[in-house]
Order: structure tokens, then C-alpha cells, then sequence
């Protein structure tokens, strides 16, 4: 069985309560829920995360890379949050890992502030999904057992 790892940056664990006119009300739990839903549904095991911190994030991307070096990784659903925009490191760690990836956004940050416009992720992304809201994580995972089943 192969795992995929959600990963979530900076401020989702205040998801529900945190601007919910750009966010919605669902919270981190829900946006697990609907993981676990989409997980078991695709026959992926699930490792869903969040932190605050950009080092952690690198970290965890190391991890899933070692998984992705012994065939045991579907792939990596990440949402770097406020990260995306400025992380170089994040992009390194994607290259480093070669682990293929979906830059995930709950809104749809080309209709927000231009500083948002621009992502260090997307380049070494597989796809980008933006604007679908927690909806968009389900949607990740079957994008990704997708890519698989294309080889
Ligand atoms: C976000 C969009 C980012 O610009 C922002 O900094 C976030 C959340 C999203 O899911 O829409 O924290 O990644």
C-alpha cells in the first residue's frame, strides 16, 4: 500500500475560525476527514500534517522522499500556505526528493494580492489546484492515484 503524505503550512490549524469569508468554516479536522475519506477510498495509507514552521515542512518533505525512494510513496498534497510565496527552501527540498507533488490552495490566490500571484512551488509541482476550498485535498488525492495509474 502506498502512503501519501497531506502536508499543511503556517495558520491552517487555525482553518474555521481564521477569516472564514476566504477560508470557509471547515476546520483542519474536517480537511482530515475528507482525507482519510479520499485516502482509503484511492487504497493509499495517509500521513496528514501541519506546522508553523518552514524547516519542519522541509523535514517532513525528506521523509516522503525517502519513502518515494523505495516505491513506497504515491505522492505529496502540499498546501505551504503563506510559505509557497517565499520559500526557496521548499522548492530545493521537491527537487532534492524528486517526490511528485500538488501545490494545493483552499482559495484561489490569483484573484487576491499580487504578492500571493507568485509560487516557489509551482514550477516543481505536478499540478496546482487553487480555489476549490477544503474540497480541492479529496480532489488532490485522486489526482495523484491518477498519475499513478498513468505510470
Ligand atoms: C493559502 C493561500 C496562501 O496565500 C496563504 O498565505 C495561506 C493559505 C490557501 O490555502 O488558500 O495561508 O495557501
Amino acid at each position: 500500500m502506498k502512503t501519501v503524505y497531506v502536508l499543511n503550512g503556517p495558520n491552517l490549524n487555525l482553518l474555521g475560525t481564521r477569516e472564514p469569508a476566504i477560508y470557509g468554516r471547515h476546520t483542519l479536522e474536517d480537511v482530515r476527514r475528507l482525507c482519510e475519506e479520499a485516502s482509503s477510498e484511492h487504497g493509499f495509507s495517509l500521513v496528514f500534517r501541519q506546522t508553523n514552521h518552514e524547516g519542519q515542512l522541509v523535514d517532513w518533505l525528506h521523509e516522503a522522499g525517502q519513502l518515494h525512494a523505495r516505491g513506497e510513496l504515491a505522492g505529496v498534497v502540499l498546501n505551504a500556505a503563506a510559505y509557497t510565496h517565499t520559500s526557496v527552501a521548499l522548492q530545493d527540498a521537491v527537487n532534492a526528493t524528486g517526490v511528485t507533488l500538488i501545490e494545493l490552495h483552499i482559495s484561489n490566490t490569483h484573484a487576491r494580492e499580487s504578492f500571493r500571484h507568485h509560487s516557489h512551488i509551482a514550477p516543481v509541482a505536478r499540478a496546482v489546484i487553487a480555489g476549490l476550498g477544503v474540497h480541492g485535498y479529496p480532489i488532490a488525492i485522486a489526482g495523484l492515484a491518477r498519475v499513478l495509474a498513468a505510470g
